[in-house]
């Protein structure tokens, strides 16, 4: 009986050598998984790294390849998001001193990055949009194949990582290397990031084409940490730019809140028909992370911040009742988080990377109630609190008092609670794929995803209380850009079933959509109207489009142009040509 249920498995899952649920002790406690886990985890990111690695083999000297395997997802390429996350703990590990082998494969990464950066490919070359290619084939040659292009997290994350290593060799020693090679590479990114954060592009699930938290998010850390580099290296006009198109990335990214929900929606400007709920949100809150901010930074969504807390509550109840392997579980202990509840990708199942993120933001929120103090309780993180208070209050309640004590063990047991549902999931050798299986919980999808293992490593670390850099979140506070508000009025006489559009070159024109361009009102036919709030002083163009059931028609050439004005409102007359 035993036998046939063990052959059952194997023949389920033959390409994991090892599937069935580790079964052994290491995986009874957080701290025993923790010890069996990160050599194996460690390990497995190298593997995946050329020249060199065991299962990267053709990988160019650098090139972290996203998994070894080659069909039913064939991800044999290298994800300039993959690789920098995974680089970005990498560097972590060298420059807080806990691993001082890895210098020679954090050089390769970035003669390997500065090499891609300029190869041309479907989204342009270096200065026409190649920057937000999203992955390339493991020999740095361009992947030419039809994908969700661009995807503007990318030169984000690879700056990030790049200044972190840059602020080290500042002191010590690397100076030359820092102005002859990591900051031109720097500047190439995040001029990028400064010039295009406001037009929509490719979440990192690579299928929603809109705006992402997540990518705001890190575009906003990234550009953060290039201003206060641009000063240190004394290029203050980077400093400026930088900084003014930081502000507006932080004005921007207090829309995704939806006060309603109480959580982040994480796709907008875009229509696709889900609630939003997404480990996107989490993720963005790790990688964002600052140690030296408080939960007051609630601004840039700080893991500890109310927002961030409710969010991570509306999440994680998302997953609650959608997979069977959640079956049974308390509805206040941790259970296994997918992409986003609608997910359909290999029929929609856990991630390990986005149940290890579930873990890291409440390690996130620990380390900064420790440093802090105290927690405080407001209306919106009241219901995440409540899971482990029932009789919990707003309020602020410091280290000395049994409502802090008894929130702290609360959420130390539900993080360590995700780490164990990885753990029960996780094979015994070790290996982490992509997803585990919502039914059975065998791994599925990429075997050995290098970004699975590199979440397990910062999970760990968060835990551990070893934390990143700072960023500069501290007491960042919103001051939105002035903005116009534009009327604008075409004079256009339509047949009955036909309608009058707007279009344009901002975001908040769509971006030249014309499939779904702005809807314009005929409450004063023949003139059609429409009121859009832009940012002050902008350039922009656009143009009308007529739509007969589904036939589009622009307006003739030129496109009109305009100058918003520093503040106020403006209305814009034009007749259908
Ligand atoms: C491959 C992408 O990597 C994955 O994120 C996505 O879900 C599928 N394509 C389907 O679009
Ligand atoms: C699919 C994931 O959705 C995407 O985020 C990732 O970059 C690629 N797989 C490669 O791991």
């Amino acid at each position: 009986m035993l036998f046939s249920v063990f052959f059952k498995v194997l023949g389920a899952t033959s390409l994991f050598s090892s599937a069935s649920a580790r079964l052994d002790a290491r995986a009874t406690t957080a701290p025993s998984y923790i010890t069996s886990q990160s050599p194996i985890s460690k390990a497995g990111i190298l593997a995946n790294i050329g020249p060199s690695g065991s299962k990267s083999s053709g990988a160019a000297s650098g090139v972290v390849i996203a998994s070894p395997s080659t069909v039913n997802p064939n991800y044999l390429y290298t994800w300039i998001r993959d690789s920098s996350l995974v680089y970005k703990l990498l560097i972590d590990q060298f420059t807080q001193g806990q691993d001082s082998t890895l210098q020679a494969s954090i050089t390769a990464w970035v003669s390997s990055m500065k090499t891609i950066q300029q190869v041309t490919n479907p989204s342009g070359t270096v200065s026409t949009g190649g920057l937000g290619e999203p992955k390339f084939n493991i020999d740095q040659s361009a992947f030419t194949g039809s994908w969700g292009r661009p995807q503007r997290d990318s030169p984000a994350l690879r700056s990030i990582s790049l200044l972190t290593y840059a602020n080290w060799l500042e002191s010590n020693g690397g100076s030359s290397t820092v102005t002859g090679t990591i900051w031109p590479m720097v500047i190439l990114d995040l001029d990028y990031v400064a010039a295009n954060w406001n037009a929509t592009g490719f979440d990192l699930w690579e299928e929603v084409n809109g705006s992402s938290f997540w990518t705001i998010a890190v575009q906003h850390k990234a550009l953060r940490l290039g201003a206060t580099f641009a000063t240190t290296i004394g290029d203050a006009t980077r400093h400026s730019t930088y900084t003014t198109q930081a502000a507006g990335l932080l004005c921007f990214l207090q829309s995704f809140w939806s006060p309603t929900g109480a959580y982040m929606v994480a796709n907008i400007n875009q229509n696709n028909g889900r609630s939003g709920l997404d480990a996107n949100t989490i993720l963005a809150s790790i990688a964002t992370f600052d140690p030296s901010a408080t939960c007051s930074d609630v601004a840039s969504f700080q893991p500890c911040s109310d927002k961030a807390l409710a969010n991570h509550y509306a999440v994680v109840n998302s997953f609650r009742s959608l997979y069977t392997v959640n079956s049974g579980i308390a509805s206040t202990a941790a259970v296994a988080i997918g992409r986003y509840p609608e997910d359909v990708y290999f029929n929609g199942n856990p991630w390990y990377l986005a149940t290890f993120a579930a873990a890291e933001q409440l390690y996130d929120a620990l380390y900064t109630w420790n440093k802090v103090g105290s927690i405080s309780i407001t209306s919106i993180s009241l219901p995440f609190f409540k899971q482990f208070l029932s009789t919990a209050a707003v309020g602020t309640f410091a280290k000395t008092t049994t409502q802090y004590t008894t929130i702290v063990a609360g959420v130390q047991t539900m993080a360590d609670g995700f780490l164990l549902i990885d753990a029960k999931y996780t094979p015994t050798a070790g290996g982490l794929a992509e997803q585990f299986d919502k039914a059975t919980g065998v791994p599925t999808s990429a075997a050995d995803l290098t970004w699975s293992y590199a979440a397990s490593l910062t999970a760990f670390a968060r835990r551990n209380s070893t934390v990143p850099a700072s960023w500069g979140a501290a007491g960042l506070t919103v001051t939105c850009p002035a903005t116009v508000a534009v009327t604008f009025t075409v004079d256009a006489t339509t047949v009955f079933g036909e309608n009058i559009y707007l279009s344009g070159s901002l975001l908040q024109l769509t971006d030249w959509s014309s499939t779904s361009p702005i809807a314009m009102s005929a409450a004063a036919y023949p003139i059609w109207s429409v009121t859009v709030v832009l940012p002050a002083n902008t350039a922009f163009q656009y143009k009308y489009i007529r739509i007969n059931n589904g036939v589009v028609t622009w307006d003739s050439d030129p496109n009109y142009s305009y100058t918003t004005g520093a503040s106020g409102s403006v209305t814009l007359s034009d007749t259908w040509r």
